[in-house]
């Protein structure tokens, strides 16, 4: 048997990247004022800011989009996307949205009050800023494991009990419910096994609590178990997703990323209780309740989706993506989070850069660094998207210095990431030549997107 996993599809349609030269792209990150979110995309030849929405859509797709129905209430694209969601999650109540941050808007707003605390294994940045954008205290729970970059704990993104257990007999009467993102995305893209869901639950349960999984990246969580938990091994990606959503009262997802399409999310509800009111804001600011900020078109897009991201040879195949990359790293010295996550690989930047300081935000640095030397671009997780100015001008930082190298689905072939690994491992070469950023402008919440910076 040959070992080589293969990308278990070829290509049809191709779009051309382009090469640029040192010099261009310093002036070109000069003009984007050293924020890689305000680059022309163009100028970027490998592009692994964000697995979201960036994806190559099957032939299946593309032909389901051409079966659209635009009409505006009750279409058949709805009915089919309907089935496909209950079919994956078992949820009877399915709300589409036009992605994952306004199914977060709606059902915070109808399921919590100012002064509610959300725990969480990691919260999303924009699941933290829509919580707290309605006066409601996101909390991380993560197990110690999960904030340490070398543990090779199997499920890193497990939430902490013991300290859900306390926070509930603390503050019980101020939580609404209790999230847990699958899998965790701010936390390295680790996976949470079934086990730690399940105690969760019953943990949630046993004080009336519901459960919701912010669950934008289920399958590749579900390959995870599959590959890791014990017992396990023998079912299929399918079975296990379900019985994750089984385990859960409710989700938030963002179809752009397991969804397999360019656009799209949904809340999905096991029960009535807040369906009525969350249809009601959605009139309001996304549309009628067939189509919630959709094209009938994309609807049918994430149905088909969500059936083909279950496969079990694409699952196999996208998790050893990071893998691959995330080996020659380490190869390289090259300190990343291990094991490595579903959708993407996870550079330790206080490691990389060890001269640099906090105040110097050494993962943003290394980030646009990477960019300088072979037209990479990455997103910093760290302090820049998780520190805080606070009122007396002092700032917060991240636990983590992270640069995120993430992976859109089916896109970017072995070699891609064969000279990535080249760029990256040049770039840790020249290491003691990177200088620290400073910020110069900056929005109060979701600073990073829009941040303008130079160098320290
Ligand atoms: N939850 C998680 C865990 C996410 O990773 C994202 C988006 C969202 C919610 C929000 O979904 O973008 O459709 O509104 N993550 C993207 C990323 C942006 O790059 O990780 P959205």
């Amino acid at each position: 048997m040959p070992r080589t996993v293969i990308e278990p599809f070829r290509i049809k349609s191709v779009e051309p990247i382009r090469m640029t030269t040192r010099e261009e792209r310093e002036r070109l990150l000069d003009e984007a004022k050293l924020n890689p979110f305000r680059l022309r995309a163009r100028d970027v030849l490998l592009d692994f800011l964000t697995d979201s929405g960036t994806g190559a859509m099957s032939a299946r797709q593309w032909s389901g989009i051409m079966q659209g129905d635009e009409s505006y209430a009750g279409a058949d694209s709805f009915f089919r996307f309907e089935a496909a969601v209950r079919d994956v999650t078992g949820y009877p109540f399915v709300i589409p949205t036009h992605q994952g941050r306004a199914a977060e808007r709606i059902l915070f707003e109808v399921a919590t009050k100012p002064g509610d605390v959300v725990p969480s294994n990691t919260h999303f940045d924009t699941t933290r800023a829509n919580l707290e954008y309605d006066g409601v205290e996101p909390v991380d729970l993560v197990i110690p494991e999960g904030l340490e970059p070398r543990s090779r704990h199997p499920f890193k993104g497990n939430v902490d009990l013991a300290r859900v257990e306390r926070l509930l007999a603390e503050r019980g009467d101020r939580v609404p419910f209790g999230m847990v993102t699958v899998t965790n995305n701010s936390g390295g893209g680790q996976p949470v096994s079934l086990a730690n869901l399940r105690a969760y639950r019953d943990l949630l349960r046993r004080h009336g609590k519901p459960l919701v999984l912010d669950a934008c990246r289920f399958a590749e969580n579900a390959m995870f178990v599959k590959l890791r938990e014990e017992g396990q091994a023998g079912r299929s990606p399918k079975e296990i997703a379900r019985e994750m959503f089984s385990l859960a009262d409710g989700c938030l997802v963002s179809a752009k990323k397991d969804g397999l399409a360019n656009i799209g999310g949904f809340i999905a509800l096991r029960d009535e209780r807040w369906v009525e009111a969350a249809r009601n804001l959605l009139v309001l600011t996304e549309g009628f309740p067939t189509y919630g900020g959709l094209a009938g078109r994309d609807l049918e897009a994430i149905a088909i989706g969500l059936e083909e991201v279950l496969d079990e040879d694409y699952l196999r195949y996208r998790l050893r993506t990071a893998e691959y990359l995330g080996e020659k790293l380490l190869a390289a010295g090259v300190a990343i989070v291990e094991p490595t996550g579903g959708h993407a690989v996870y550079i330790d930047a206080k490691e990389f850069l060890p001269h640099l300081r906090p105040e110097d935000y050494p993962a943003w640095a290394l980030g646009n660094a990477l960019y300088l030397e072979g037209g990479i671009r990455s997103v910093e997780i760290g302090s820049v998207m998780f520190g805080k100015v606070l009122d007396d001008g002092t700032e917060t930082h991240a636990p983590m210095e992270l640069v995120r190298l993430a992976f859109p689905r089916r896109v970017y072939t072995q070699s891609h990431f064969d000279y990535a690994a080249e760029v990256i491992a040049e770039t840790k070469a020249r290491a003691a030549t990177v200088r620290g950023v400073r910020i110069t402008k900056q929005a109060r919440t979701l600073r990073h997107f829009t941040a303008e910076l130079r160098w320290a």
